[in-house]
């Protein structure tokens, strides 16, 4: 029985790995409480030497990614289902195959019909290494990032760079998205809109998803500039909206995204994907000056606080800290790190925050390790915490 679910579950990823069909496979509950691998995600993507499996393993803080061929995936496959996890899902071209294993052993596959999108290409066939193509790009030209003849303006290189490497974190978050729906998505203070269309195009040409994009600002003439730029890349579901972040009343979301909101508006941001039950939240916080106008940090710190320098970036750390922990506190598993070199922004600190399945206690957790940071660093209230205590 077992022998059969899995060597007829392999024998499809095979065969529709061959015929061009596959689009995904995740591996996921861990045959271990403590094991540190959380997932492995495989897809199909075109290197110089052909047609290969990518795979992504997971871990708390850290993703490790090797690109197998397919008879190394399907040994490794092998492996992983007999040694570290318990469920696979595999979805082709209309088609989701999920393989069950019990603690005794016993396995099930269950097939089902859906809509699946065309198969993806993830990755690694990128010119120059990038995610983002520049030949033909309409928004890229129009946005000033390449010349008429495609390529990326001296000037705009660290641009260029910075919106490949956002799209490149958000790349395996995504790929754990609900690729089977048309995803919602909400860019908050959009500004020239460069991530938006580079989210946008990455969505549409790289995972088949037809998503829906909006970007709101508050500056008229850049929204008008982004909806024409939308319509001459014939982006027919990408569109910007003047407005604040605080006002935008949104929607469902699946992912918001907010670069480099100014101060509280980053707050707004979170507050409105938490509110909007977005499945991910990503931000790359601008400055900090909420808390630092008010706190009174305990006296064993004042060794750090005396020298302004070091008392504006522990500011900068204790908010990012804060923001993540009351995310954790509204169920969200996150993660905070550097997402572009310093040379290129200082503003490089990126906040992501993926809805998982949290017990209450744990969400007590969050708010009682926020308590302390609060206490030690007297700090009387955070912007995103009061916002969250407001009434809907
Ligand atoms: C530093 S720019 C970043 C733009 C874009 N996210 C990027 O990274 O390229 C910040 C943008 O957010 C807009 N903005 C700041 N606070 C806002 C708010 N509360 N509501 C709407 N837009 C806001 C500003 O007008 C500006 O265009």
């Amino acid at each position: 029985m077992q022998q059969d679910a899995i060597h007829t579950f392999l024998q499809k990823l095979e065969e529709s790995f061959q015929k061009g069909d596959f689009v995904k496979l995740t591996l996921s509950k861990s045959r271990s409480k403590k094991a540190e691998l959380k997932n492995i995600f495989i897809s199909p993507v075109k290197i110089k030497a052909g047609l290969v499996c990518n795979l992504v393993y997971r871990y708390p803080t850290r993703d490790i990614t090797k690109n197998l061929t397919l008879e190394d995936t399907l040994s490794e496959l092998r492996r992983a289902l007999r040694e570290d996890f318990s469920h696979a899902d595999m979805y082709v071209t209309g088609k989701n195959l999920k393989l069950l294993i019990s603690k005794k052993g016993q396995a099930k596959l269950l097939t089902r019909h859906i809509e699946v999108p065309a198969p993806v290409e993830f990755a690694h066939n990128r010119s120059k290494g990038r995610i983002i193509q520049t030949h033909n790009n309409t928004w890229l030209r129009q946005l000033g990032v390449v010349n008429a003849n495609y390529e990326v303006r001296h000037e705009m290189k660290d641009k260029f760079l910075q919106i490949n490497r956002y799209v490149e974190l958000l790349e395996p978050e995504i790929q754990m998205l609900n690729n089977t729906k048309q995803l919602q998505v909400a860019d908050m203070g959009s500004g020239k809109g460069y991530l938006t269309f580079a989210l946008y195009d990455f969505l549409l040409n790289k995972t088949g998803n037809h998503p829906f994009v909006q970007g709101i600002e508050f500056r008229e003439d850049l929204v008008d500039t982004c909806n024409s730029v939308a319509r001459e890349a014939s982006f027919k579901n990408l569109s910007f909206k003047q407005g604040s972040i605080e006002e935008s009343g949104l929607p469902e979301l699946d992912v918001l995204i907010a670069l480099h909101a100014c101060d509280t508006a980053t707050d707004d941001a979170i507050y409105r994907g938490i509110t909007a039950n977005a499945s991910l939240i990503v931000v790359a916080p601008c400055c900090h000056k909420q808390i630092r106008k008010d706190w009174l940090p305990a006296e064993q710190l004042k060794g750090v606080t005396r020298h302004g320098i070091l008392d504006e970036r522990q500011a900068e750390l204790v908010t990012d800290a804060l923001r993540a922990l009351i995310m954790e506190s509204r169920g969200y598993k996150t993660k905070v790190f550097e997402f572009i070199a310093t040379g290129h922004t200082p503003k490089n600190i990126a906040i992501v925050g993926r809805k998982i399945n949290k017990s209450t206690r744990e969400k007590e957790k969050a708010m009682e390790e926020a308590g302390k940071l609060k206490e030690l660093y007297g700090i009387k209230h955070h912007y995103l915490e009061q916002l969250l205590e407001q009434p809907l």
